[in-house]
């Protein structure tokens, strides 16, 4: 077997979860689930309950073997006790549908919809919804073990656990140390008590799927072996036990690790942990699901306060560290992969496993000729070579399944999320395979990676072949006079049969030109700018496309900003595109006295020459506000991000000078972040202190999702009794219910003007800056 091929009979395939993908959330009986409750983004999903014959004929033109999925709990016990068989038709109908494609189903039972009632019942902190549970699998078990070869009972229990019960960001949100904890023993007991009942209903296969991941220090990041001090080494081990060891002990040993027991007691005593659970809970299973996206990255730091998520986790910090990191701010280290198979192997042998999840968040450009997700391909690239060497040393890994078909929605963070193999248009439902998919594809064909990526023909095969110098074909690359006609069309000849790309060194070697551009970017703020990230992609393509080299780099330290200054004073770069410049610094004006043209996303915080670019905020707000005077609100309100970004100030400026041209007053309130929570929060305190506002206006969209969701938690219908408005119109704004009225934000635009920008600086031409018009998009909001 080569290096990049994977054992005879290996099995591929795709995950998905039936909350972020089926929609239709009220056909054939179906209740609602924490999730539905839970959620502010629109349920229709990917509408796959409908359209699941093109999913699956996806599916099998991907030439793909295994596909897992999960039963949604809410339509087969809609009440949580009755049951619905109209509920299992759906599944029915798609099993079918799958193997008449030759596709194997892995059937999950849960993955994170409980019954709305069954929590209303007490939810996993009650042991009677494990009892629940065990009814289920037996109910579907009973209709659809003739044709699902494996099950898993849970996907992810920690998560479910403690950021459903713990922190509170997933449904249902609650917020208690003690519940996360019995939950956690309850979705156990679940998985034993499910295990059973598929047994006994005839099951060949059944598992479990976990999120593992390694911990680590942030030195550890680029050196696993690196030793530890003794503080951060117990540091490590306590989030080891918090996050995997809780779980894989009693699946796999049948006992809980003894250090976690003293944690459990102090947040909420042992009763909740039966005599015999731990036995039923580490019964004999077929099949481990591991879910790997990242590691965790903590180290000691006496000071720290537990973070909800991780109760007992005091005195650690969680650390940011400086590596590449997905759309999600998740750590890209493929590596751990091998180590976290490598570490399973050793401490649980003797347990088959696969790959239940892996995949990433990248923002996607959608051009004409298709979707090329270079980046998604390099990520599963990656972690498909250290699966590999997993495997070969020993690792028992059957399969691998990427996370996820179909962009879809994600949890807490709705539709912005793009973790799919293939694009879904949620306006129109249209499915879009990317290059990742037709990627994935091959591997899937041939079993495994190809060898080693095609090489790219470089200056040197182009000057052997023409048998001329390297200097001589860069001088014909760069259009110099200087070459004989004869020279210059055998070069030319080479470089068309050998299909070379000229690049920067070729450029350089005749030119004083680098051909490199330094894209600069302030740190993203929390919660994440979902714009700034798709027009940063969109201008990286377009100056790429223009032959030019893009050098990211961070401007988030006073360092940083030397770094960066310096670099660009030593010409080794012909450009800069900063962006976005929004605190009130002076790297732009220090870049552009450099000399290197310089050109900025957004209107600078401080006055200055450089030109920008940047939309008309002052304009949107200012429509957006009169759009809701005209709908009859008098009460209007504004909830601002934080003061110091221009974008905000210019939006706030817009929303006061249209209320005062009508003679009315605003009302303010600030929002502490960009976030959903921030929005959320702003917008109880608007409301708390004015009882009577019919109106808000938000300084961006995720903003005004945290506003829906405060609104509908205060008994406020919107938009009867209050209006919300957002501004940017991201994926998610028409993907709220109701649909948010927004200001739209021209992306493609914004990008196409800054590269233009900059290419026409680079050429010395005088330029001035650019605003692009906004629009005001009505919906149901409003
Ligand atoms: C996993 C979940 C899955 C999806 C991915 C991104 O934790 O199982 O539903 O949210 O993360």
């Amino acid at each position: 077997m080569s290096t990049a091929s994977f054992p005879q009979g290996f099995v591929w395939g795709v995950s998905t979860s039936a909350f972020q993908i089926e929609g239709a959330t009220s056909a054939d009986g179906r209740g609602p689930s924490i999730w539905d409750t839970f959620s502010s983004d629109r349920a229709e999903a990917c509408d796959h309950f409908h359209r699941f014959p093109e999913d699956v004929r996806l599916m099998k033109d991907l030439g793909m073997a295994a596909y897992r999925f999960s039963v949604s709990w809410p339509r087969v016990f809609p009440d949580g006790v009755t049951l619905n068989p109209a509920g299992l038709d759906f599944y029915d109908r798609l099993l079918d549908e799958l193997l008449a494609a030759g596709i194997t189903p892995y059937a999950n039972l849960y993955h994170w919809d409980l019954p709305q009632a069954l929590e209303d019942a007490g939810g996993w902190p009650s042991r009677d919804t494990a009892r629940r549970f065990a009814g289920y699998a037996t109910a579907v078990a009973e209709r659809l073990g003739d044709r699902v070869g494996t099950w898993f009972t849970v996907n992810e229990p920690w998560v479910a656990a403690f950021l459903g019960y713990g922190s509170g960001i997933h449904a249902p949100g609650r917020k208690s140390a003690a519940d996360a904890f019995t939950s956690a023993h309850h979705l156990l007991l679940a998985h034993g008590l499910g295990l059973q009942a598929l047994r006994a209903a005839g099951a060949a296969k059944v598992g479990a799927v976990m999120n593992i991941s390694p911990v680590m220090t942030p030195a550890q990041v680029s050196d696993f072996g690196r030793p530890l001090s003794e503080e951060d080494a117990e540091a490590v081990a306590r989030i080891d036990t918090l996050a995997n060891r809780q779980f894989l002990d009693p699946l796999l040993r049948g006992e809980y690790p003894a250090d976690l027991l003293p944690v459990i007691e102090r947040a909420v005593g042992l009763d909740h942990i039966h005599d015999g659970d731990l036995a039923a809970i580490g019964r004999p299973m077929d099949l481990l699901g591991i879910n790997y996206y990242a590691p965790l990255v903590v180290q000691a730091q006496p000071s720290e306060p537990a973070d909800p998520a991780f109760p007992g986790s005091e005195g650690i910090l969680f650390c940011t560290v400086p590596t590449a990191v997905t759309a999600m701010g998740w750590p890209i280290v493929p590596n751990c992969l091998s180590l976290l198979l490598g570490r399973i192997s050793r401490d649980y042998p003797g347990i088959d496993l696969m790959i239940t999840e892996n995949g990433a968040d990248f923002v996607d450009v959608v051009t004409g000729d298709g979707i090329h997700d270079v980046d998604r391909i390099n990520f599963i690239e990656e972690h498909l070579r250290a699966l590999r060497a997993a495997i070969a040393d020993g690792a028992r890994v059957r399969g691998y399944l990427v996370w996820t078909l179909l962009d879809n929605l994600e949890w807490a963070d709705g539709y912005q999320r793009k973790f799919g193999l293939v694009h879904v248009d949620f306006a129109t439902q249209r499915r879009r395979m990317k290059d990742s998919a037709l990627w994935y594809r091959d591997v899937i064909r041939r079993n495994g990676l190809a060898d080693t990526r095609p090489r790219r023909p470089t200056l040197e095969t182009v000057a052997a072949r023409a048998q001329v110098s390297r200097a001589t074909v860069s001088r014909v690359v760069n259009g110099e006079a200087s070459v004989s006609p004869e020279v210059r069309s055998s070069v030319l000849r080479a470089v068309q049969e050998l299909g070379y790309v000229p690049n920067a060194a070729a450029r350089s070697l005749v030119t004083r030109r680098t051909n490199a551009i330094a894209l600069v970017l302030s740190v993203p703020r929390n919660g994440g700018d979902p714009l700034t990230a798709a027009v940063v992609q969109y201008v990286t393509s377009m100056l790429e496309g223009a032959g030019k080299q893009i050098t990211l780099m961070l401007a988030d330290t006073a360092e940083s900003h030397r770094r960066i200054v310096q670099h660009v004073e030593a010409r080794l770069v012909d450009g800069v595109v900063l962006l976005p410049p929004d605190r009130a610094d002076t790297l732009a004006e220090r870049l552009s006295r450099t000399g290197v043209p310089v050109v900025l996303l957004g209107k600078p915080a401080v006055a200055s020459l450089v030109p920008y670019v940047d939309v008309d905020n002052e304009g949107g707000a200012a429509a957006a506000t009169e759009h809701l005077l005209s709908r009859g609100r008098t009460r209007l309100g504004m909830i601002c991000g934080p003061m110091d970004l221009v974008t905000v100030q210019d939006r706030l400026a817009g929303h006061r000078a249209a209320l005062r041209r009508a003679g009315a007053q605003p009302l303010l309130a600030l929002a502490a972040d960009l976030d959903r929570a921030s929005g959320a929060a702003a917008t109880r305190q608007l409301l708390g202190d004015n009882p009577s506002l019919d109106a808000v206006l938000a300084a961006t969209d995720q903003l005004a999702i945290g506003a829906l969701r405060a609104a509908r938690e205060a008994g406020r219908r919107v938009p009867e009794d209050l209006a919300v408005v957002g501004f940017d119109d991201i994926d998610a704004a028409s993907a709220t219910t109701p649909a948010l009225t927004t200001v739209r934000v021209p992306v493609a635009d914004q990008a196409l003007a800054l590269a233009r920008l900059l290419l026409s600086r680079l050429e010395g031409r005088h330029t001035t800056s650019v605003v692009l018009p906004t629009r005001l998009v009505v919906r149901e909001s409003s």
